[in-house]
C-alpha cells in the first residue's frame, strides 16, 4: 500500500511537468511523445511474470516473425528500448530450444535506411527454398508512408541469426495505385502456389472496408499487386496483422504454409484496429483464383470467432516443422494506466505459445498451451469427486497460487434444470458483465476464484454458466475482473465467450495458467480461451489464493482437479 501511494504521488509530480496528453494517434497506438524515451528508473517486480515471456523492462507489443530454423525457435517482437510506452520501435530478438526458456540477443531490425528510417513495424518470416530465412516487415519511410521491406540474415552459418541485412532494393511494395499509405502494413508469411510464384497478404482498408491486399512474386524481389484483395469485409475498419494458414480437416498436425488441396481448410485471422480485438474465419482458399471464401458457419466481422475473448491482440502463427504443429503467439496488453506502466517500468507480455488445430466439427479452432510449458510444473495437488453444492467454496492449498497451472474436470447433473437462454443474448461479453460471478443461476456460475485475497476483498472469477437453448445447451464462459483489485485506475472489463461444445454427457473442463498479473484460461479443452491481466493490491505473491466455487442452485461435481506450482522460466 505504502509503496503504491508513494509511487502515485511521484507520478503526480511527473504528470504536471510532462503533460500526459495523447499527442498523436499513429497507426494503432496512442503516442505520448514526451514519454516514449523516458527510461524506467527502476522496475517494479510486483506484477511481473514468472513464465510468460517479457523482457527485463520497457514496452513490448506484437510478436514478429516467429520461426523454427535449424533446431532453434526465434521470437522477434515490437520493442521500445527507451521506455514503457509505445515508441522508438525496433525488432527485439530472443532464441529458444523449447519456446519456454529464452536467450535474449541484440535487436535484429532497427531503423537505419530510408525505407525504414521512421520505424520498423510488424512482419513475418518465410523459409525460402535452400533453407534461407527471409523477413518481410513494414518500414516507415521519410514521408511517413508504410512500405514493405525484406531482410536476410547476414551470416547464415550463425545459428542465432543475430544480424540481419536489408538490401538496397527495398522497399518491395509501396502504397501506390490507390492504397492508403497510412493503412498498409503487417505482411504475412509468404506461400507459393502451384505456379511456383510467391504470394503474401498485407493488412489494409478502403474507407470502412477492411482488406487483405494480395501481392505475387516470381523471385521474392519483384512484387506485383493482384487486381483484387485475397479477401475483404465491409464495415470492419483497418485490418492489422492478418494471418492466413492451412489446417487439416482431421488431426492436430500443422501444415506448411504452401499446403493446399483435399482435406485442407484455411484460416484467415485479422486484428481489428477499431475494436482492439481479433476475429477469424475458417474457409476455402482457392489457389487458381487466389480468393478466400469463408464458410458460413460464423460471421465475417467483429461478431465472429475469436482466438481469445480477453486481452489478446496482434497474434501470429508459424509452422513448427520440428514438432509438426502450428503454434500461435499473441500479445497481451496491460489493463492498467499509462502512468502505472511508466511507474512499473514495463508494459506488455506474450502469451504462452498455443498449438492450434481445427476442431473435429470443422467450425472452429482448438488451442492448447504447448506441451513444453508442462516442464515447469513442480509440486502438484490433486483431488477427485468433490461435490460443490450451492454456495460452496473451497481453497486449493499448498501450491503457489500466483504462479500455477490448474486443470479441472466437471460432471454436471441433469441439464433440464438449466435456466432458459434468451436468443436476444448475442453478445457473450455483455451477458458475462450482467451475470457476473456473484449472480446466482441454476447451473452455474461455477469455476475458480484466482488471484484471490484470503478475505476475498480481491479476486478474479473464471467460470461457466449453462443455459437451456432452443436446440441444445448453451455454454457461457466468463472471466470476471470486476473485483480483481482495489486499485481504481484499472480496466476491469468482464470478458466472455460462448463455448461450442457438446455437453449432453454433462462433462466440461477448465484450465487456467496463472502468472501474477496474467490469467490465461481455456474452456472445454481449448474451444474458448480468455486472457485477463490483473493488478491486485493484497492478493500478491504468497498472499494470493486459489478457490473452487459454485453459486448455482444445482450441484456440480469436480471429478478431477489437478494444480501445479510452476517454476520460473529462464527468459532473460
Ligand atoms: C558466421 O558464423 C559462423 C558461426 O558462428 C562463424 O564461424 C563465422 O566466422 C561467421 N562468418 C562471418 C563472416 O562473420
Ligand atoms: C487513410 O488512413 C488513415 C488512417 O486510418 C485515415 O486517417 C485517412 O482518412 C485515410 N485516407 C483516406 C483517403 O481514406
Ligand atoms: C456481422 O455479419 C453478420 C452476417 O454474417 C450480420 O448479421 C451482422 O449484422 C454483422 N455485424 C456487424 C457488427 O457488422
Ligand atoms: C492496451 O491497453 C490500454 C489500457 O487498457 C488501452 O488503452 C489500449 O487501447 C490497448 N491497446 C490495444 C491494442 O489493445
Amino acid at each position: 500500500m505504502g509503496l503504491s501511494n508513494l509511487g502515485f504521488s511521484f507520478w503526480v509530480i511527473f504528470f504536471c511537468s510532462f503533460s500526459l496528453s495523447r499527442d498523436v494517434v499513429d497507426a494503432s497506438h496512442q503516442v505520448f511523445s514526451h514519454l516514449q524515451s523516458v527510461q524506467a528508473s527502476s522496475v517494479t517486480h510486483r506484477y511481473r511474470t514468472g513464465y510468460h515471456f517479457q523482457p527485463p523492462k520497457n514496452w513490448i507489443n506484437d510478436p514478429n516473425g516467429p520461426m523454427y530454423y535449424n533446431g532453434i525457435y526465434h521470437l522477434f517482437y515490437q520493442y521500445n528500448p527507451k521506455g514503457a510506452v509505445w515508441g522508438n520501435i525496433v525488432w527485439a530478438h530472443s532464441v529458444s530450444t523449447d519456446l519456454i526458456n529464452w536467450t535474449p540477443l541484440d535487436p535484429a531490425i532497427y531503423p537505419s535506411k530510408p525505407f525504414d528510417i521512421n520505424g520498423c513495424w510488424s512482419g513475418s518470416a518465410t523459409i525460402l527454398p535452400g533453407n534461407i530465412p527471409a523477413i518481410l516487415y513494414t518500414g516507415i519511410d521519410p514521408s511517413n508512408r508504410q512500405v514493405q521491406n525484406v531482410a536476410y540474415p547476414k551470416n547464415i552459418s550463425d545459428p542465432m541469426l543475430r544480424e540481419w541485412i536489408k538490401p538496397d532494393y527495398n522497399p518491395l511494395m509501396a502504397p501506390i495505385n490507390g492504397i492508403n499509405s497510412s493503412s498498409f502494413r503487417d505482411p504475412t508469411t509468404a506461400w507459393h502456389g502451384p505456379d511456383g510464384h510467391w504470394r503474401v497478404i498485407i493488412g489494409s482498408k478502403k474507407r470502412r472496408r477492411g482488406m487483405a491486399i494480395l501481392y505475387r512474386s516470381k523471385d521474392f524481389v519483384h512484387w506485383m499487386k493482384a487486381k483484387h484483395p485475397l479477401h475483404s469485409s465491409k464495415n470492419t475498419g483497418m485490418w492489422e496483422c492478418p494471418d492466413l494458414y492451412p489446417v487439416s480437416i482431421s488431426g492436430r498436425n500443422g501444415l506448411d504454409p504452401s499446403t493446399n488441396g483435399k482435406g485442407i481448410k484455411h484460416v484467415l485471422k485479422v486484428s481489428l484496429d477499431d475494436k482492439k480485438f481479433e476475429y477469424y474465419t475458417i474457409g476455402q482458399y482457392t489457389f487458381q483464383t487466389d480468393r478466400y471464401v469463408p464458410d458460413d458457419t460464423s460471421a465475417d466481422n467483429s461478431t465472429g470467432l475469436r482466438y481469445d475473448y480477453g486481452k489478446f491482440y496482434a497474434s501470429k502463427t508459424f509452422y513448427d516443422s520440428g514438432k509438426n504443429r502450428r503454434v500461435l503467439w499473441g500479445w497481451m496488453n496491460e489493463s492498467d494506466s499509462t502512468i502505472s506502466d511508466i511507474n512499473k517500468g514495463w508494459a506488455g507480455i506474450q502469451c504462452i505459445p498455443r498449438q492450434v488445430w481445427l476442431d473435429f466439427n470443422g467450425r472452429q479452432l482448438v488451442q492448447w498451451p504447448i506441451k513444453e510449458v508442462e516442464s515447469l510444473r513442480q509440486y502438484k495437488v490433486q483431488l477427485q469427486n468433490r461435490v460443490l453444492a450451492n454456495g460452496d467454496l473451497f481453497e486449493v492449498k499448498k501450491i503457489t497460487a500466483a504462479e500455477a497451472d490448474i486443470m479441472v474436470d466437471y460432471q454436471l447433473g441433469s441439464l433440464d434444470k438449466a435456466d432458459t437462454f434468451d436468443p436476444t443474448w448475442t453478445d457473450p461479453q455483455v451477458l458475462c458483465s450482467q451475470k457476473g460471478a456473484n449472480v446466482q443461476g441454476s447451473i452455474g456460475p461455477f469455476g475458480l476464484l484466482v488471484m484471490a485475497s484470503s478475505g476475498l476483498e480481491e479476486y478474479s472469477a473464471v467460470f461457466f454458466r449453462i443455459f437451456k437453448g432452443q436446440h441444445k445447451p448453451v455454454v457461457l464462459m466468463c472471466s470476471d475482473q470486476s473485483r480483481s483489485t482495489l486499485q481504481p485506475d484499472v480496466d476491469k472489463t468482464t470478458y466472455g465467450g460462448f463455448v461450442d461444445v457438446d455437453i449432453e454427457d454433462g462433462k466440461l473442463s477448465l484450465r487456467s495458467l496463472i502468472d501474477h498479473s496474467v490469467i490465461e484460461s481455456f474452456g472445454a479443452m481449448g474451444r474458448t480461451c480468455i486472457t485477463a491481466r490483473v493488478y491486485p493490491t493484497i492478493a500478491i505473491g504468497n498472499e494470493a489464493h486459489l478457490y473452487a466455487f459454485n453459486l448455482g442452485t444445482e450441484t456440480v461435481k469436480i471429478t478431477n482437479l489437478k494444480a501445479w506450482s510452476m517454476r520460473k522460466a529462464k527468459i532473460y
